[in-house]
């Protein structure tokens, strides 16, 4: 099965190999574009984070846009003390070969689903949502022509990345989460409590670096520096791999456990702004809109990422 997939995404180390491993399984995924939104850096740099992965994988005719610079209400939060000043630290820096599209990411995703063909696009969402959310608010026909949403974002077990109540991407955003996740499409919700099983450790990085070719060897530099903090924070070995839990649900969804329940976004509150309301017991009788994703085979994701990275040569 191939999905004509979009990845919005905000480089970051994690949603960088979440590109890669797309790149690399053409099969299941046809990429069509890469749009890009301000979150863990300024958009500048997610944006040329974005365009650097394409080189590395050899894609530079993949088409990447450049979409909202802030949130839809809410003042900028990045992630530099996670993510380093660059976005993707651990690896050096180039002017991307890869062009950056003149059009703007919110009006290439109106037009392109606009275009298509009832429920045939998938969109894998590694960062805050601000730009599906307003391309749905500009033009809410689209929603139809969405076959399913994959996204990175929320919490229920783990509690917040980013405050005590809210997951990073959600907290960023709360109204345009808020507003994706009661859009009407298919959603499959990867929160912390997933992405925490998917640890970084250092067997797994150095089975990754053995691969030896150029992308493998830029994936084991992201991971050693995106290691660092995170370690610390959780006295784990190794970071948690948000973003690439998409991408390796698209490609072996067996790998993963899942639940239908409603997911609602605090949006009021300061206290808890962006905090995920699962209702993984159904104890309310708001309907379901999710499947909350809640385990994974972390030995199979890094079986499938080790496996796909080394197509990249050797
Ligand atoms: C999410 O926040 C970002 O820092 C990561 O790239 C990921 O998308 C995890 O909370
Ligand atoms: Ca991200």
């Amino acid at each position: 099965m191939t999905y004509k997939t979009i990845i919005d995404c905000d480089p970051g180390q994690d949603d960088a190999v979440g590109l890669l491993l797309a790149l690399a399984s053409p099969e299941e995924i046809e990429l069509l574009g890469v749009t890009t939104v301000a979150g863990n850096v300024p958009l500048e740099l997610t944006t040329r984070n974005a365009r650097m992965m394409c080189d590395l994988a050899g894609r530079c005719d993949m088409p990447v846009f450049a979409g909202c610079s802030k949130p839809i209400r809410r003042e900028l939060v990045t992630a530099e003390a996670i993510h380093g000043e660059t976005g993707i630290n651990g690896i050096d820096i180039w002017d991307p070969i890869t062009p950056q599209q003149a059009e703007h990411a919110v009006s290439y995703l109106v037009d392109t689903l606009t275009k298509a063909d009832d429920a045939s696009i998938t969109l894998a969402m590694m960062g805050p949502l601000t730009n599906l959310a307003s391309a749905i608010k500009k033009a809410p026909s689209i929603v139809a022509k969405i076959e399913r949403i994959v996204l990175m974002g929320g919490a229920m077990r783990e509690g917040g990345n980013r405050t005590p109540s809210a997951e990073f991407n959600i907290l960023v955003d709360p109204e345009a989460a808020d507003l994706v996740l009661n859009c009407g499409c298919p959603i499959i919700q990867m929160g912390l409590d997933v992405t925490h099983q998917v640890l970084s450790t250092r067997e797994r990085v150095q089975r990754i670096k053995g691969l030896g070719n150029s992308v493998a060897i830029a994936t084991a530099g992201m991971l050693s520096f995106f290691d660092s903090f995170d370690t610390k924070k959780y006295s784990s070995e190794g970071a948690p791999l948000h973003d690439p839990c998409t991408i390796a649900w698209l490609i072996r969804p067996e790998l993963f456990v899942s639940k239908r329940c409603n997911v609602s976004v605090e949006t009021v509150s300061d206290l808890t702004a962006g905090h995920t309301a699962v209702d993984f017991w159904h104890v309310t009788d708001r309907p379901a809109n999710v499947d909350w994703v809640y385990e994974i085979d972390a030995d199979g994701f890094y079986d499938l990422l080790t496996e796909r990275l080394e197509r990249f040569g050797g």
